[in-house]
């Protein structure tokens, strides 16, 4: 997890490194650190807490410089506390680090077995420690002889006290961009950092190091440089601030709209009746798609909800087998070989471990990986065989919103391709689904004032109850997982999403009247079911919250509380119904005064297993 940021340039470092720490304390909030070199030597400024707590310290000790590296963190070895939290310094080097070394503790005995000192419970000191113990002038063949000794995950930012003109950063499964500044350089975890100082970038890949010596910079690959292509996004800096709203997290719900029409927008073509669904294909021959015989979704958290919605459309409209797996469970599978499979991972930040690690162990069995995420230029983006991309712009809320209803939006996508060239949807149909999915970025605007209303209101009876249920079947079973996942992660209130027919096989028990329980109701196939499921509720006292659709009237007096969505067309419900559970989950949490945007013990990014 954590975040790491690198400066050179004339600016002062210490005001570039905190102000670029800001956008990437969604990676960790343990403790925050920042070292500059002056020219003469190394200032290292460290604290447990949040960045503002760092800045605080740095008020007491300004920090001249135009050298540094600055660390946020999400403690994995180690409690958050001041001496564990980087940057870590053992003679004359000072490093930050985002990963874990599995075998710190052997290396660890052997540095203590030549003399050397810890001082913090941290892998982080060890590797500091090994490239400190190797380190004879010469950083670069040091830092290969150190890395050559680790196991595991790494993205590093390095300063020797030797040199105020020289940064060095290497990545092996943890991520790192260089920022290609007007005559500045810059290290981060991500881009979305460095947004106010460049939109040009360099996402290293696994096993690369970058070599910036004052305005130039080298990226080096098994000891030999290589030429890498500049990036440059057009992802505007302001969509990364608050723009007005209390919480990123709100202010990315209201942003639905504009995030799924920006993913939608360019996908088919009516003119040429065709698909534009994928934007690198890698060289992968894209007719290898008409003949896959099932499918895999695997992913994570909020991510794999998306995975479960869709399975519902891959099977209905392009009648094909699947499959979903949360990946760290899919990883520890003993697969048999899948040629003829279509894996496809989805990822908002393109860095999940465990669906990258997926993703890689599918690719070893033989399927062809479909990489759906959000951040360009990610390891999944890159390794994936074919990617495309959900268009949401930077989701800094660590409670995933924008991101999930886009990635919803791209897998419909999908499914109407892949029912086109499957031949389940003629032409024709395939139009009048997208022209649906087009609609919906209008038919959330016009709604989502509303919703906010009624879940501010509706959350002031919800503040001091201990767990919620969130019932539903079909395409609305996965967006009760969803709601329940929300309302857990941000308001600490234990909630269980559940497919409604299976209440009375274990949960059922659970409700009296001290039980709230979501039950989401659209009409549609499995309408009537959902309406036995209600009377189960109600006949045992829960407090029913019922969703259904606005053309509906038949449920007004079956809930404690009755809400009405927007009526649209089935397969696109889910879409609306998610709309209201994030926002419920989000005034429940704000008017509890929690942090919403960084929930306790949580990380945005989850780069360690
Ligand atoms: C929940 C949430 C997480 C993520 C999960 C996967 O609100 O944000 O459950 O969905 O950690 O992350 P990505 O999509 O980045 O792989």
């Amino acid at each position: 997890m954590c975040g790491i940021i690198g400066y050179l340039g004339p600016r002062k470092a210490v005001d570039v490194i905190i102000d670029s720490l800001k956008r990437l304390e969604y990676r960790g909030y343990d403790s925050a650190g920042i070292a500059i070199h002056n020219g003469k030597k190394i200032s290292i400024i460290k604290r447990k807490g949040k960045i503002s707590d760092l800045e605080e310290k740095i008020k007491e000790n300004p920090l001249p410089g135009n050298l540094g590296i600055g660390h946020t963190r999400w403690a994995t070895h180690g409690k958050p506390n001041d001496i564990n939290a980087h940057p870590h310094k053992v003679g004359r080097i000072v490093l930050v680090h985002n990963g874990i070394i599995e075998n710190y503790k052997r290396l660890k005995e052997k540095l203590t077995k030549e003399g050397i000192e810890f001082y913090s419970e941290t892998d982080t000191e060890v590797i500091t420690a090994l490239i400190n113990y190797y380190y004879k002038g010469n950083i670069i063949e040091t830092l290969m002889k150190a890395i050559g000794e680790l196991e595991g995950s790494l993205a590093i930012a390095l300063i020797t006290e030797e040199s105020d003109n020289l940064l060095v950063g290497y990545r092996k499964d943890s991520p790192l961009i260089l920022g290609v500044g007007d005559g500045e350089m810059f290290l981060a975890s991500d881009m979305p950092a460095l947004l106010p100082y460049t939109r040009r970038f360099i996402p290293l890949d696994d096993e690369e190091l970058v070599v910036i010596e004052g305005k130039d910079y080298r990226i080096m690959r098994e000891g030999k440089v290589i030429n890498k292509k500049i990036t440059v996004v057009n992802w505007d800096p302001i969509s990364a601030e608050k723009g007005g709203f209390k919480h990123f997290m709100l202010k990315e719900i209201f942003e639905q709209p504009r995030a799924i029409g920006d993913t939608i927008r360019g996908m088919y073509s009516f003119e040429d009746r065709d698909f534009y669904v994928f934007k690198d294909n890698n060289n992968f021959d894209l007719t290898k798609l008409s003949n896959i015989r099932k499918i895999m979704l695997v992913a994570c958290g909020t991510s794999y909800h998306a995975c479960l919605t869709s399975k519902y459309w891959f099977e209905s409209l392009a009648r094909i087998e699947v499959e979903t797996e949360i990946a760290s469970e899919f990883r520890y599978r003993d697969l048999l070989n899948l040629d003829g499979t279509l894996a496809i991972f989805v990822s908002q930040s393109g860095e999940t471990i465990d669906t990258l690690q997926a993703m890689r162990m599918a690719k070893k069995k033989r399927a062809i990986t479909l990489g759906i995420v959000n951040v360009i230029g990610s390891t999944i983006a890159r390794e994936a065989d074919i990617v495309t991309y959900t268009h949401a712009g930077p989701e800094i809320g660590v409670a995933s919103t924008k991101a999930f209803t886009s990635q919803l939006a791209v897998l419909f996508i999908l499914t109407l391709y892949l029912s086109k060239i499957r031949n389940t949807l003629t032409v024709n149909e395939v139009e009048t689904y997208y022209q649906e999915l087009l609609k919906i970025p209008r038919i959330i605007e016009n709604y989502i004032k509303q919703a906010n209303r009624e879940m501010e209101k509706l959350s002031n009876n919800f503040l001091d109850y201990q767990s919620f249920l969130y019932l539903g079947r079909n395409l609305m079973y996965p967006i009760a997982l969803e709601g329940a996942l929300k309302l857990k992660e941000i308001s600490y209130i234990h909630a269980e999403g559940y497919p409604a027919g299976e209440m009375k096989h274990g949960p059922i028990a659970l409700i009296d009247n001290r039980m709230p329980v979501v039950i989401l109701a659209p009409t549609g196939k499995v309408y009537e079911k959902t309406k036995s499921n209600i009377e189960e509720v109600n006949s045992r006292d829960g407090i029913s919250i019922i969703f259904t659709d606005d053309t509906n009237n038949e449920l007004d007096d079956k809930g404690v509380y009755v809400f009405k969505v927007p009526t649209i067309v089935e397969p696109l419900k889910p879409f609306i119904y998610v709309i209201p559970l994030q926002l419920l989950a989000y005034h429940i949490a704000n008017k509890k005064g929690l942090d919403v945007d960084q929930p306790r013990n949580l990380a945005k990014s989850v780069t360690v297993e």
